[in-house]
């Protein structure tokens, strides 16, 4: 099929790419003329593992291009995909201004009937309004679909391969045969297809968001309880997640939720209740949670050293939100380096891919270490916000020769406390028996 992208960020660039992999024609358009000139000549600005190959391959071989004009990337195209970024906005729902643009842009440019679906995270009711908006511009019939992204970053390519389910919102059932006739290449294993009104599918995205920051909220807040109580919050874990009710999944403690999408999906909804007069006070508790716990490792750092953080070197491993990512977006690793600066730390920091994005944060005002050990010379203590596969078996006689004080906080819970303590470190985990309480 003939596909158009219109926002090649994290979540069009892999969808673009994956659907070129499975032999489309796909254009992807975006309105930043550099990335589109670097995507052009192969040079991906993201790192998304296995994504870079894959654009190469599919670059090469003429199924994907990149244009910054929108009138002939869409031209030929019969399926466009809207999948600009909707950030938080200024009274705590999303911003749909890209999503009304793009939609101006496509009916000033229809030539020919199309399926226009939203892949952005948007609140209930956009797919009918941006509908609206568009037959009052157009007089070319076209449908409105939604189709809610699930993936992952760090696990994109193959989250888009092997999705656990796609959902798509159509008013039409012969807009889901096209749309299931596109994703069948990546449904053989009997990944369901489900198919709703747009309305419903809307909302499936925030309810999956929501409830999976709830989890991390519950299992922080709990966390912070088994800590103060001197019960061992990994223990209690696997005590519970036996429970098939429970389950394992998505209940590690650790800095809070960051990220592009749970801080900002969780307070659209919030905005969406109020917006129906109705309470949303599940979602708020979960951001005020997720918000507090950001500060848990400087809270730690605080009650470890005093007042003599002043001057101090602190080391910090892992900066973008999640591992296998460069995104910094609400990272908890920028709570962080904010308050070590106001306190007057020197801090020596690490990250396989996002540290190009924290330099252009920062600038000078932190020193930059292409390799972990690095970070940690003369450091009177490491913080462990992001949990990198690299940091989990590290050399400890290398990095306690490094260190000023042989000081570990680990915010993600990767290291063993008794280990730690028995290699002379003093180990501060997260809701861990022997670690001193948040
Ligand atoms: N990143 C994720 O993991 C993820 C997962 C699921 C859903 N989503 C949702 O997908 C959407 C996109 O997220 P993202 O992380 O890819 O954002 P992003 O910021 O990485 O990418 C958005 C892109 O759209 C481009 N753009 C904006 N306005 C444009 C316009 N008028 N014309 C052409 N291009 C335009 C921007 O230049 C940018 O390259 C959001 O709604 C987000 O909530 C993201």
């Amino acid at each position: 099929m003939k596909i158009a992208i219109v926002g090649t960020g994290y979540v069009g660039l892999v969808q673009g790419t994956c659907l070129a992999e499975s032999g489309n024609d796909v254009v992807c358009v975006d309105k930043v003329a550099a990335k589109i000139e670097d995507l052009a000549q192969g040079r991906v600005p993201i790192y998304e593992p296995g994504l870079g190959e894959l654009v190469h391959r599919n670059l090469r071989d003429g199924r994907l291009a990149f244009t910054t004009n929108l009138a002939a990337g869409i031209a030929e195209a019969e399926i466009i995909f809207i999948a600009v970024g909707t950030p938080q906005g200024e009274q705590g729902g999303a911003d749909l201004s890209g999503v009304w643009e793009v939609g101006r842009q496509i009916a000033a440019n229809l030539t020919s009937s199309k399926i226009i679906v939203v892949k952005s995270t948007v609140p209930v009711g956009t797919n009918a309004e941006l509908a609206r908006q568009m037959a009052e511009a157009t007089r070319v019939p076209f449908d409105v679909a939604s189709n809610p992204e699930f993936l992952k970053e760090g696990a994109a390519i193959d989250d888009f391969n092997k999705p656990d389910r796609v959902v798509v919102g159509v008013r039409r059932p012969e807009v889901g045969e096209r749309l299931h006739a596109l994703y069948a290449p990546f449904l053989r294993t009997d990944r369901p297809f489900l198919v709703m009104t747009p309305e419903s599918a809307e909302m499936t995205k925030y309810v999956a968001n929501c409830l999976l920051a709830t989890k991390i909220s519950f299992i922080n807040e709990m966390a912070n309880l088994c800590e103060s109580y001197g019960a061992d919050v990994n223990d209690v874990r696997r005590g519970i997640g036996h429970d098939q009710r429970i389950g394992f999944h998505f209940l590690f403690p650790g800095v809070g939720y960051g990220g592009s999408c749970f801080p900002k999906d969780i307070r659209a909804v919030v905005h969406m209740a109020q917006s129906k007069g109705l309470p949303a006070r599940m979602m708020e508790a979960v951001d005020v949670v997720n918000e507090a716990q950001k500060t848990v490792l400087f809270r730690k750092i605080n009650q470890h050293f005093g007042s003599e953080i002043k001057g101090m070197t602190i080391a910090i491993w892992g900066l973008a939100f999640k591992p296998r990512t460069d995104d910094i977006r609400e990272a908890p690793a920028l709570v962080l380096i904010n308050s070590l600066l106001s306190a007057g730390a020197e801090i020596r920091v690490h990250d396989p891919e996002a540290l190009a994005h924290v330099r252009s944060l920062y600038g000078n005002r932190l020193a930059y270490c292409d390799r972990p050990y690095g970070a940690l010379e003369q450091a009177d203590a490491l913080v462990v916000v992001t949990e990198w596969n690299e940091f989990r078996n590290p050399d400890f006689e290398v990095m306690r020769r490094l260190m000023r004080q042989p000081v570990v906080f680990d915010g993600r819970n990767v290291y063993d406390p008794a280990r730690m303590a028995a290699l002379g470190f003093t180990y501060h985990g997260i809701g861990r028996a022997g670690t001193v309480p948040g």
